[in-house]
């Protein structure tokens, strides 16, 4: 077994530990970057694609704007809409400026992805068998195999920045970890379509067949989402079936509807709220979806992903300065709290915009009350757009 050496190990090469990473290279530490997939794998992953202010501050501040200002759409505002009618949420003017901006998790691994390779410092595709340890002692490592080789990574931390599914996570006794979690009774089908997006801004919908959202990736690209059963198969749902679902579900009253195009894309994903406390084991601190899944309604993944390895790259650094490792100390606090503001806002969205599984019209009628209260009162409309925009990184 080979043995070397970084600062940081860094596991999964998603948004959270590219992003890390890159911070971290920005302060002249090292790190090296572990991921089990391929390099195109992880670029052609269809996810996400609201970000936060916070998050375009974050990638302009640190050199990764260039394309995102280019090819990135920013948004003022939102549409809401239920009972045949589109509402505008104006959250540039509610928030005093602040907007999201439309630019494919796609698009942002790309940049973060030729950063890192910009930079010479290591980034491994396709190694198996990863395995954090030590992390309660003095002597972090992570044991890994590439190509049939093994080898010993020792370091003075572990970033857990491996996903739901990673391994970072279920390495920490489950005696030292608190679960919180809630399953819902519905997935999405998301597509991707060659469309022109017939709205400048999101359409979040609730209708008596079940949720629908009008987003879009550029001038030429529509993303389509519809509640659906959390275990359906892709293969039951035909792109006639598709259209017409989303047909009936988006279109409003004054004639608007989405355009239609070739389908490129399709896929289903389940969704969940799911937190563990605290996001630190030792030296083994983890970050992203790793620690923390919130549903997809209120646009927070990702953007949770970059405020945690922000505070987390801020962290390290500190102790060589201080060495009271007070950031370090306060990483996880200061982290669940974002979180769980996340939570309350995604289950709140997720709740006022799906059909409940109840079938109870009392349901129905409480979240068209609370709609029409949201769309009538500024207070409630300010309350959606500080969220939806973000709070900044703190
Ligand atoms: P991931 O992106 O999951 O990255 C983890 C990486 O670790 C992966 O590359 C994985 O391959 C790798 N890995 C896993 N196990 C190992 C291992 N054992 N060894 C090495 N590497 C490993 N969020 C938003 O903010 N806005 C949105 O609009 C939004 N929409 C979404 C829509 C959909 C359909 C979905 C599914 C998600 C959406 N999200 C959204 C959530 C967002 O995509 C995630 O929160 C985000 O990907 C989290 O980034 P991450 O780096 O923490 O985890
Ligand atoms: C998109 C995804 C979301 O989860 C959301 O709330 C809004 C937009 C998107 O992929 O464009």
């Amino acid at each position: 077994m080979s043995a070397t050496r970084t600062q940081v190990a860094i596991v999964g090469a998603g948004p959270a530990g590219l992003m890390l990473g890159h911070l971290l290279h920005l302060r002249g530490i090292d790190s090296v970057i572990l991921e089990n997939r391929s390099r195109d794998y992880v670029i052609e992953r269809v996810r996400a694609g609201v970000l936060e202010q916070g998050t375009v501050d974050l990638m302009t501040a640190t050199g990764l704007g260039e394309r995102l200002r280019r090819e990135g759409m920013r948004h003022d505002g939102i549409y809401i809409a239920f009972n045949g009618r589109r509402h505008h949420v104006d959250m540039a003017a509610l928030t005093g400026g602040r907007a999201i901006t439309i630019y494919g998790q796609n698009e942002v691994v790309k940049d973060l992805i030729d950063a890192r390779v910009g930079t010479s410092r290591p980034l491994i595709f396709g190694v198996d068998q990863v395995m954090p340890s030590g992390f309660t002692g003095g002597r972090p490592s992570v044991s890994f195999q590439k190509d049939g080789d093994g080898f010993e990574l020792s370091c003075d931390f572990i970033a857990g920045c491996d996903g739901f599914h990673g391994v970072c996570r279920t390495a920490i006794p489950p005696s030292q970890l608190q679960v919180y979690e809630r399953d819902y009774p519905f997935g999405w089908l998301g597509i991707l379509a060659h469309a022109a997006p017939s709205s400048n801004e999101l359409v979040y919908s609730n209708h008596p067949r079940g949720f629908a959202l009008f987003s879009m990736r550029s001038l030429q690209v529509t993303r389509l989402y519809l509640q659906c059963g959390p275990d359906e198969d892709v293969n039951d749902w035909s792109d006639d079936r598709i259209w017409s679902e989303l047909q009936a579900r988006l279109h409003t009253d004054d004639g608007w509807r989405p355009n239609e195009g070739a389908i490129i894309q399709k896929g289903v994903t389940g969704m969940r709220s799911f937190v563990a406390e605290p996001m630190r084991y030792g030296r083994l601190f983890l970050a992203g979806d790793a620690a923390h899944i919130v549903p997809p309604t209120g646009a927070k993944g990702l953007n949770l992903a970059m405020a945690d390895v922000y505070r987390l790259a801020e962290a390290i650094a500190e102790p060589s300065t201080s060495r009271r490792e007070d950031a370090l100390n306060a990483y996880s606090d200061r982290g669940l709290r974002r979180t769980w503001r996340a939570q309350r806002f995604s289950w709140w969205m997720t709740s006022m915009l799906h059909r409940s599984d109840s079938g109870n019209a009392f349901d129905h009628r409480r979240q068209l009350a609370e709609l029409d209260y949201l769309v009538s009162s500024r207070a409630a409309m300010t309350s959606l757009a500080e969220n939806y925009v973000g709070v900044p990184f703190d």
